[in-house]
């Protein structure tokens, strides 16, 4: 018998069934259970749900590019005149992109991207979740320690629980409590790395990214930033926060998501290229998944390019979201942030239930975010908004809004 054996010899065993069941039953009293909606065909900014079509406040399309007609057309189009002529329309990779899965279409995709940011490389992954999973396992060892912001995203966190390095998450954005970490850390580890997203998923605000770039050089730590919600939103030509605060050149390493406002799917990183070499040669999440097949990258290469100049969807989206926020407020809300991400702060679970449900009746779609995913009592709608909604549509959901007691 082995150690841990002889050490539980007491204990009965429980089958997993019986335990899980009890799970999920603990977690519809709670109103916790999740399941998989019945979401059908997208018109535009409308949704199918249940049969019903709703307006989707709950998508991360901000700007609406997936339902854009005269982009798909072009899409088409080009698919018929070039056909499979090199494979690059192709919808399979069949192997990783250190075996025989890498398409030229990646590597222009990846040029185009680093070209845009001023960087000398970047590196594609098949998502966000592969590349947060895998940058921070890779370039960091058991010497270093990693400081997150306490309300990253789930994909970092489990980067951080990969990870050989130590880690300590700051309360967030409280920069001075990163300082106290930072001091408290000197002279005892090799390397230091300091991990946030720029515009917060569930909370819609922003990180002080001057703030940590200026620690990020009193520390010499390595600062890395998921651009997630903030590419194609913020930014000239939609390069992000880091490029609107001008410290895009000091970010070690920006990443972004083609899952969002770039309507495709996958994920980048702009970084030097020392460090593009490493992680092609380090990164399991890289090295160890069958690549996103041609005809991904090919979409994404063209919503990148046409990302480029949609300053006036932008400015329309970030102007919507505005005022959308004040209402709220004026109406006696608690609604932080500051971006097209617009939390509705209710508190208890049911609350945030309860004010679904009667959206949803009202022909609305916003999502319940309930914990763990937020801490407790802080239960919210997310109005995550899209630049071809309107005024019209904002001003019938706050009348809606409005009419309930909550
Ligand atoms: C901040 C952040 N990073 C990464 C991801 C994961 O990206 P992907 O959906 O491409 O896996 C998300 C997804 O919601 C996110 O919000």
């Amino acid at each position: 018998m082995t150690g841990s054996g002889a050490g539980n010899a007491n204990r009965k065993l429980m089958p997993v069934e019986e335990q899980i069941t009890l799970d999920l039953e603990k977690l519809r009293a709670q109103q916790r259970y999740r399941s998989i909606p019945q979401t059908g065909h997208r018109n535009g900014k409308q949704i199918m749900v249940d049969g019903r079509l709703l307006l989707n406040l709950s998508s991360n399309d901000y700007l609406g590019l997936g339902s854009d007609r005269e982009l798909s057309a072009s899409w088409m189009e080009q698919l018929s005149v070039d056909g499979a002529h090199d494979g690059r329309y192709a919808m399979n990779s069949s192997s990783s992109r250190l075996l025989t899965g890498n398409h030229p279409v990646c590597n222009e995709l990846e040029s185009a991207i680093a070209g845009a940011y001023g960087f000398e490389a970047a590196l594609v992954f098949n998502s966000g979740y592969h590349a947060n999973t895998g940058i921070l396992p890779a370039l960091s060892t058991r010497h270093d320690l990693i400081l997150c912001d306490r309300l990253n995203h789930a994909s970092i966190i489990d980067g951080l629980r990969i990870a050989e390095a130590e880690y300590r998450r700051f309360r967030h954005a409280d920069y001075d409590h990163l300082e106290e970490l930072l001091e408290a850390a000197a002279g005892r580890y090799r390397q230091l790395f300091i991990v946030t997203e720029s515009v917060f998923s569930m909370d819609g605000d922003l990180a002080d990214l001057k703030r940590l770039v200026a620690i990020k050089h009193r520390y010499g730590a390595m600062l890395i930033v998921d651009e997630a919600h903030g590419a194609g939103v913020f930014g000239e030509q939609g390069l992000g926060l880091c490029q609107q605060e001008g410290v895009l050149s000091q970010i070690d390493l920006v990443i972004g998501t083609f899952g969002k406002a770039l309507a495709s799917t996958g994920a980048w990183a702009v970084m030097k290229g020392l460090f593009r070499e490493y992680l092609v040669n380090t990164m399991r999440t890289l090295i160890f998944t069958t690549a996103l097949p041609p005809i991904v990258h090919a979409w994404s290469l063209m919503t990148f390019r046409k990302q480029l100049g949609m300053e006036r969807e932008r400015s329309h989206l970030l102007g919507l979201a505005s005022s959308l926020r004040n209402s709220l407020r004026d109406a006696g809300f608690e609604v932080p942030g500051m971006s097209h991400i617009v939390p509705l702060l209710l508190g208890p679970d049911s609350k945030a239930v309860a004010l679904a449900g009667v959206l949803r009746e009202a022909g609305f779609l916003a999502l319940p975010v309930r914990p763990p995913t937020v801490p407790e009592n802080s239960a919210r709608l997310r109005f995550s908004l899209r630049a071809d909604l309107n005024g019209e549509d904002m001003e019938n959901l706050l009348t809606i809004i409005r009419s309930v007691s909550i």
